[in-house]
């Protein structure tokens, strides 16, 4: 592979199928208001969603599983609609509630298959003890997870650096006055 060329992991009919799949989803103003709320650092509730759905999409395609119910699914399955950072506003034990509270909500905008239902339900799965019941839900909660640490990382990475950079400038500063 030429130096700097990025491998491309999806092809614009990849793209394309999985826009067909959330088309509607994606016209409506819940899962709009996903932009709102803050994932994790400076990723959204909804370009996480986007995500997951996405990455699970591509593997359930690939391995001939229920690539649309992964891709609707995985859009919704953090639609709790509020900021969990937000000791105020969000619900209590977050991690354990809030798959109830995006499936609530997603009952309330769509009409939802099993398969979806089931995704939504146990994507925090170990967390929430009872296993899923397909294998599109286990994809969907793997998919969560390293998009999860990837965010994490990236804002702990970042934070760091700040940090660093900080005492740098403050170490040269000390060394001036010296
Ligand atoms: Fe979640
Ligand atoms: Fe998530």
């Amino acid at each position: 592979m030429a130096k700097g060329k990025r491998k491309q992991f999806f092809s614009v009919q990849d793209a394309r199928e999985f826009y067909l799949c959330i088309d509607d989803l994606l016209q409506s103003e819940a899962v709009q208001s996903m932009k709102k709320f803050t994932q994790h650092g400076t990723t959204s509730t909804f370009d996480h969603c986007i995500v997951v759905a996405f990455r699970s999409f591509l593997f359930c395609k690939k391995f001939h599983l229920d690539y649309k119910a992964a891709a609707r699914g995985g859009l919704l399955h953090d639609l709790f609609l509020y900021d969990w950072h937000d000791k105020q506003t969000r619900s209590k034990l977050h991690g354990f509630y809030h798959p109830g509270i995006a499936l609530k909500n997603a009952e309330n905008s769509f009409s939802l298959t099993d398969k979806e239902r089931e995704i939504i339900k146990k994507h925090m799965w170990p967390l929430t003890v009872i296993p899923p019941t397909c294998r599109e839900a286990y994809i969907i909660s793997y998919y969560d997870k390293v998009c999860t640490s990837r965010e994490v990382v990236v804002e702990w990475g970042g934070a760091l650096l700040k940090a660093f950079n900080l005492l740098k400038t403050t170490k040269s500063e000390t060394r001036d006055k010296i």
